[in-house]
């Protein structure tokens, strides 16, 4: 039996935040310290953690009050509701993965729990090391190491302690606008005519995109950094054809490096001494089998290796690359046995505030967090002033820094479709707010009904991308007949005309760490009724979406598929309709009472700015009044940071005729406003005669029409 000691340490580093420790506690890598400060636990904070040796195994735990409802731990198939659940932290390349596996690619070993009252509180294990956290009657930790330290986060609400944690491990960056657009992706699109030709098809057939992505089929022999002379002859030409289209691009790199003394990556990084070492005398360097057959590893936890590596992104931005994907980064390796990854007693040189060195069975989680952070830094050394778009597979704790993330390999079919919604969310209350599946499912070839449902829903998930694996059917929104097709044009024109709501929450997002997309209990962290619903969520604080995640029965073939089912608490939320024909297929979107949504009109792509004219969406509540904000800057440099942006708040109040006043309360930025118009819509029923008020923000006045 293990021996329950009382924590060695308790301090305080904050206003209700506390750091609890057993004593041999290694330094973690995931986030920035706040300022330590100490006073005594508040009285009625009843978590307070145990800490246990078992054989080589550190265990933390904390019993819980019951009744508790538990969330995150970052990357998580099954359900949004973790209770009962385990997870391996063991970043993995889990392809083909289900609803029941308990390791994917990412780690985040940080817990949510919200109390019956709607208090909450948030557990961080401060460990990098594989681990296992079970969420039963107690919340239990098992590293494979020392027993971690575990950060205790106390507040009165759930989201306050996704902000409280922001704090500690950091905010996704400001995207680029593009980002948010809508992006098209295959294993792989083959030639760079190909490419084009997908670009030309989506802008002839009027389907909004805004980025076009290149797998790995680009590079010559999988050699990252390169291009392959016959079907890539141009990669310069290419990119500025695709800008030309309103596109922008984004492009693959794994951290395989070919070994192939011909290949100047390869003996760059070999010259440098920048790969991956075996712990045998004499030191040899790792190879391990990838795509492009025997490969070298970085070893990212070093920071002259990550400045090797930002210097060689200098290879795709040069050409006009916009983004970069990291993949396979956890690090996959094919002939390495069911782990799939290289051994743990590979030494890493690692840097002394990440830990210093040790081997990779300490740092194999956060592995691909360095790769992401080695791209993300060469892309804003190399484009300086200009926002930084890296998505990464393998990722931890505190990565949103560096990159966003999709949700993996996962499959087309129902269940996937279902379990994207809750996998997105509990990366957003783990600190990732920039996250989407595969939209159609990667492995596999979707139906018609299934691509179109999913591209609904997709469409309104923080990072849209459609993607799928080689071999399959083409899965691009027109390949499923033209039904299909109607259904993806309506959903994508649904994220344009939603795009300058979503540019604000992710502004939002950026400067508090609130998820871009939330589970429906954040509207009311009192109501259990909402702790389990995953087939809705809300898009920032204003937006309801519910969706029909269900495979259409047998015999409903031919009617209608229903629209999610409805959230009877959120039932003061107002339908609201953006399409002038109802698509029964897309999910069915609600406003917050007192919600004022600046809306646009359709839009091919996210560069089509300014927007003209702007659309105030107000829902006036019981006391006849809404507040609401539409932000702007340039949508791709930093000026931002230095006031170069336009946050322009409104007030609307119904007025004795019926109609409707819209005020501008205040413009905050120096950015220079549009001169473009902006019409009210009242979507209150209420109202008798919605008077339509134009306002010229430019002199910052309302002007009735
Ligand atoms: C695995 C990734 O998860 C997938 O998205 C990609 O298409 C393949 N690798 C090929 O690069």
């Amino acid at each position: 039996m293990p021996e329950w000691t009382a924590p060695v340490v308790s301090e305080m580093l904050g206003d209700r935040i506390a750091r609890f420790r057993a004593g041999d506690v290694v330094p973690f890598p995931g986030y920035v310290e706040p300022p330590r400060a100490t006073g005594p636990l508040p009285p009625h904070w009843s978590a307070s953690p145990r800490f246990a040796r078992v054989g080589s195994c550190g265990v933390a735990r904390l019993w819980l009050e019951p009744d508790i409802d538990l969330y995150g731990t970052g990357m998580v198939a099954g359900p949004l509701r973790r209770n009962g659940t385990s997870i391996r932290l063991d970043n993995f390349d889990a392809w083909g993965y289900a609803a029941a596996s308990r390791k994917l690619y990412q780690s985040h070993p940080w817990v949510l729990g919200v109390r019956r009252d709607g208090s909450a509180f948030g557990m961080l294990f401060e460990t990098t090391r594989r681990a296992t956290i079970s969420l039963r009657r107690s919340v239990t930790c098992i590293a494979m190491g020392p027993a971690p330290a575990v950060v205790v986060i106390e507040r009165a609400h759930p989201m306050e302690v996704v902000e409280a944690l922001a704090t500690l491990t950091g905010c996704a960056p400001m995207p680029p606008r593009w980002a948010l657009g809508y992006h098209q992706c295959r294993y792989s699109y083959m030639t760079a005519e190909r490419v084009l030709e997908v670009g030309r098809e989506f802008r002839a057939r009027r389907i909004p995109c805004d980025g076009l992505w290149m797998d790995i089929d680009h590079m010559s022999g999988f050699r990252c950094f390169t291009f392959d002379h016959e079907r890539f002859p141009d990669p310069r030409g290419l990119h500025h054809a695709l800008h030309e289209m309103g596109f922008h691009a984004v492009t693959m790199v794994d951290p395989g490096i070919k070994v192939d003394h011909r290949y100047g990556v390869y003996r760059s990084g070999r010259a440098g001494g920048h790969f991956l070492r075996t712990p045998h005398e004499p030191p040899g360097e790792v190879h391990v089998r990838v795509w492009p057959g025997q490969c070298a590893l970085p070893d990212f936890l070093n920071s002259r290796v990550r400045e090797w590596w930002s210097e060689q992104c200098r290879e795709l931005t040069s050409v006009g690359a916009d983004g970069v994907w990291n993949d396979m980064n956890e690090p996959a390796a094919f002939d390495a046995g069911p782990r799939k990854t290289i051994s743990d007693d590979i030494p890493h040189r690692a840097d002394a505030d990440l830990g210093g060195p040790g081997d990779h069975g300490r740092y194999h989680n956060v592995y691909g967090m360095q790769m992401a952070r080695a791209t993300s830094e060469g892309l804003a050394r190399l484009r300086p002033n200009r926002r930084v778009f890296v998505l990464t597979r393998a990722n931890f704790l505190g990565g949103q820094r560096y990159a966003a993330c999709w949700t993996g390999d996962n499959t087309s079919n129902w269940s996937h479709l279902a379990m994207s919604i809750p996998m997105v969310l509990n990366l957003g209350l783990s600190g990732q707010p920039m996250v989407g599946p595969d939209i159609g499912g990667f492995s596999e070839n979707a139906t018609p009904e299934l691509f179109a449902r999913w591209m609904g829903i997709g469409a309104l998930l923080p990072f849209a991308r459609g993607h799928s694996e080689k071999d399959t059917k083409d899965h691009e929104p027109w390949s499923f007949g033209a039904a299909c097709e109607a259904t993806c044009r309506r959903a994508l024109e649904r994220r344009m005309r939603l795009l300058p709501y979503l540019y604000g929450v992710a502004r939002e997002s950026a400067m508090t760490g609130r998820p871009i997309a939330r589970p429906v209990f954040m509207a009311d962290s009192t109501d259990a009724s909402l702790r389990g619903i995953e087939d809705a969520f809300l898009l920032g604080g204003d937006l309801l979406v519910r969706a029909n995640v269900s495979e259409p029965s047998a015999n409903g073939q031919g009617s209608m598929p229903e629209h999610g089912r409805p959230v009877p608490v959120l039932a003061s939320w107002r339908d609201l309709r953006l399409e002038s024909e109802d698509d029964e297929v897309l999910p069915r979107l609600a406003i917050r009472p007192g919600a004022i949504v600046p809306i646009a009109p359709i839009m091919q792509h996210t560069g089509e700015h300014p927007v003209k004219p702007l659309t105030l969406l107000v829902n006036l509540d019981a006391r006849h009044e809404a507040r609401g904000s539409y932000y702007e800057d340039d949508g791709e440099t930093l000026d931002f940071r230095q006031g170069q942006y336009r946050l322009t708040t409104f007030e609307a109040a119904g007025d004795e005729r019926g109609g409707v006043v819209v005020r501008i309360e205040s413009v905050e930025g120096t950015w220079p406003p549009h001169a473009h118009l902006i019409q009210v819509d009242c979507v209150n029923p209420g109202t008798r005669s919605v008077r339509v008020e134009t306002i010229d923000v430019s002199g910052q006045r309302p002007r009735a029409s």
